[in-house]
């Protein structure tokens, strides 16, 4: 067959169709996995867009020929490890807030100010519940969808085409409708939804959600498309972005030209005239709001003529012409029953009130946290007062909800304070195993200090190991982490890879468990076998290392390889360490008064003095290991806590006996900076920092935050400062940026 893509779609026939069909089929797939799976694209996205226009006007044009694999209905075949971005043509804006009928007021006078319109004359705007959910640009060509991107930024979102079309309320194509034209809406999920998703994930055992606004958000932004299309996802319009002909005159006539089009627009949407009319409509939507099915959290208001929106324009990230009058927060009373204490993780004691349930906002609250001990006493962290007093068991209390934040408590009544009421006495033991629980100075929380002696820590600790984003082992969720630690079978961490050998205890024992067979068994072993080889990142964020999260645990093992170089660096820096903390505890009290006498130059002093004493191995080691961009002193010093010789280093040290962690990839880098130390400094003119941090990084170089005798090279830019200065004193090579971008090939 001769070449079919130089064919007109309306000259094509069966024959030529069908084979241009499997080219272009062909063409998308192996596009797409190089733009979603490899991010290295192999098309402009025009020519793509131009593939897919192609491929859909000849299914079109024979609809007997559509393939089972037509790109048309690709959801998520290959799945991608990342979404790939989309820049915004129009920017996707964020809106002013009003809480006050005075802000609506104001909102209303700088528009006839802006427009030099008489406070008198008439002026008309729409009001429209604002949607608790997350924006959502569509883009259509020629009447295709061909894009949907979140907002991300508002300059470039995430690409989530494939999983925008699964959602029913989304048309895949629209009749009559300008040739490009850009939809933009909320996605959200009913109440009736969000409540049966909850129960089947909890049934699955799978991770439930807070609210319908992060179950819609979790739900769209799955890298398989087939499980967004297994989630009961919604849409309204209420905006457009790019288009290529006016949708209409007014604000009002646009919403209903976008309904004819075949969009689900918000039926509560009104024309007001004036702040009144507003006013008056924010009430009504206020009142129906609990019987509306899904979640707002207040009412958008526009000018309804676009032309004068057109003479408004914007500020910096909002327009002139819009507002969102949000709601206050909803809040209810009850009776606080009583205050539990949840040991946490890091053994940090936090409070829980316990309440007599009430509904705050169409939700069933009875619990509300309590923070931490000045919460209850009603004070912030500085003493002042944040409430009427302090909270008692037995207090009459007021719980409020705000977005999606968890219930807390506003305020206490105490009028209606029994006369016995005793103040809450903050336990200064872990209730769960009756270690000392301590409170440092200048920090606002108490902790067990009993470690792993704890069991509440103990198993946290072991859920968050075990978790999705450390070593994610399948079929050892915190339900079953309760019940080996409660069997015995798993107190410490090693015992997890342990489990299938101990006596007794191994893969007959788990099988023979209720709830569990053969099959069950096999498959967690399984699991944890090949957890054993997971990447070092996790090993170190699944340690629950106070401070260490996700991103500092890829920082340390893109910069230590190993657990060994890592582990052989902290042992170095520990003397480094106890000796910081000394210092910082002589400096702070010494620190205040002479920073109200202004003599800043004591603090250096003691603090050269006390650096003095500091062998210069550990203090090269500490330094370079809190250069590490993105590694601090607290962070470091929270390593070098946890790492300290004693039971928890050992209970460590048995867990990495059991493991072979996988080294980060590195990029077999032939690049002069390849295994290079690189510390950017000043402002760079051609990129911003941490596009530079990753272009480096991307070609095998390690960059720091701060000078030291292991930097290889120093980029500066204008403004560079100390760390120049360190740099020419250490003798380190230094360059400016067009001389980095020489030497990394991209000048
Ligand atoms: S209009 C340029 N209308 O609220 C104006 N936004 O806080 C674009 N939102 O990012 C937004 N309901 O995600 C508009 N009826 C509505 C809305 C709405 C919800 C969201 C939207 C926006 C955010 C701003």
């Amino acid at each position: 067959m001769s070449d079919t893509s130089e064919i007109e779609v309306e000259a094509l026939d069966a024959g030529s169709a069908e084979a241009e069909l499997s080219r272009l089929s062909d063409l998308l797939a192996r596009a797409n996995a190089a733009y979603h799976r490899d991010d290295d694209p192999v098309m402009s996205d025009a020519e793509y867009d131009a593939a897919k226009r192609r491929n859909l006007a000849i299914e079109d044009r024979f609809p007997t020929l559509k393939r089972v694999d037509s790109p048309t209905e690709q959801v998520g075949a290959v799945p991608a490890e990342t979404f790939g971005k989309v820049r915004h043509k129009v920017r996707m804006l964020s809106l002013g807030n009003a809480f006050e009928q005075s802000d609506v007021g104001e909102f209303d006078a700088r528009i006839r100010r802006f427009l030099d319109l008489a406070p008198d004359a008439p002026l008309a705007y729409t009001a429209e519940p604002k949607i608790d959910g997350l924006s959502l640009s569509l883009r259509y060509e020629a009447g295709r969808l061909v894009r949907a991107a979140t907002r991300g930024d508002g300059q470039t979102g995430e690409d989530v085409t494939a999983n925008a079309r699964t959602i029913e309320d989304i048309p895949e194509a629209l009749d009559g409708a300008p040739d490009v034209l850009e939809v933009r809406g909320e996605v959200y999920m009913s109440h009736a939804d969000f409540a049966a998703l909850n129960e089947r994930q909890a049934e699955a055992g799978a991770k439930t959600f807070a609210n319908p606004r992060n179950a819609a958000a979790g739900s769209l932004r799955q890298l398989d498309a087939q499980v967004t299309a297994a989630r009961p996802l919604r849409f309204f319009a209420y905006a457009w972005g790019e288009l290529s002909e006016p949708l209409a005159k007014t604000q009002t006539d646009a919403l209903d030209r976008l309904r004819v089009l075949g969009f689900q627009t918000n039926p509560e949407t009104r024309r007001c005239d004036g702040v009144d009319g507003l006013l008056q409509r924010y009430a009504a939507i206020e009142a129906a709001r609990a019987d509306l099915g899904y979640d707002i959290d207040g009412v958008v208001y526009k000018v309804d003529d676009l032309a004068l929106q057109g003479r408004l324009g914007f500020r910096s990230t909002t327009p002139r012409w819009a507002i969102a009058h949000k709601f206050a927060a909803e809040t209810a009373w009850t009776r606080l029953e009583a205050i539990d204490i949840n040991v946490g993780r890091t053994g940090a004691l936090s409070p829980i009130a316990r309440l007599r349930p009430v509904t705050v906002g169409g939700v069933i609250v009875s619990n509300a946290t309590l923070h931490n001990e000045d919460y209850i006493a009603g004070v912030d962290n500085a003493g002042n007062p944040i409430r009427t007093g302090d909270l008692r068991v037995g207090d009459r209390v007021e719980i409020y909800r705000a977005g999606d934040v968890i219930p807390k408590v506003r305020d206490v009544d105490l009028s209606a304070r029994l006369p016995d009421a005793e103040p809450y006495v903050f336990p200064d033991t872990c209730p769960d195993c009756g270690s000392p629980a301590r409170r440092e100075p200048g920090e606002s929380v108490r902790r067990c200090t009993g470690g792993l002696i704890c069991p509440a820590q103990r198993v946290a600790r072991l859920k968050h190991l075990v978790s999705r984003g450390a070593m994610d082992i399948e079929g050892l969720g915190d339900k079953e982490i309760e019940r080996f630690h409660e069997l015995g079978w798993v107190r410490a961490p090693a015992d997890i890879y342990t489990l299938e050998a101990q006596h007794g205890t191994g893969a007959d024992a788990v099988a023979g468990l209720e709830g569990w067979g053969d099959t069950s068994a096999g498959n967690l072993f399984a699991a944890i076998e090949a957890s054993r080889r997971q990447e070092l990142a996790r090993v170190l964020f699944g340690l629950g290392i106070r401070h260490l999260g996700e991103v500092a645990g890829r920082d340390l093992a893109r910069h230590f390889q190993t657990w060994e170089a890592f582990l052989h660096e902290v042992d170095a820096a520990m003397p480094a360490a106890e000796a910081h903390r000394r210092a910082e505890e002589a400096i702070l009290p010494e620190r205040a008064a002479a920073e109200v006498e202004g003599r800043r130059a004591r603090i250096t002093e003691t603090r050269a003095r006390e650096w003095a004493e500091i062998e210069a191995k550990a203090r090269a080691a500490w330094d370079d290991l809190i250069g590490i961009d993105g590694i601090g002193a607290t962070l470091a010093l929270a390593i070098c806590d946890a790492l300290a010789p004693g039971p928890e280093r050992a209970a460590i040290d048995a867990l990495l006996a059991e493991l072979d962690p996988e080294a980060p990839e590195t990029v077999a880098s032939q690049s002069p900076v390849a295994g290079k130390t690189i510390v950017f400094t000043g402002s760079l003119e051609k990129m911003t920092r941490a596009e530079a941090k990753h272009q480096a990084e991307a070609l095998g170089a390690k960059v720091s935050g701060s000078v030291s005798a292991k930097t290889d090279l120093v980029v500066t830019g204008p403004g560079a400062g100390s760390k120049a200065a360190k740099a020419t004193e250490l003798g380190v090579e230094t360059i400016d940026e067009d001389g980095w971008l020489a030497l990394i090939g991209s000048a």
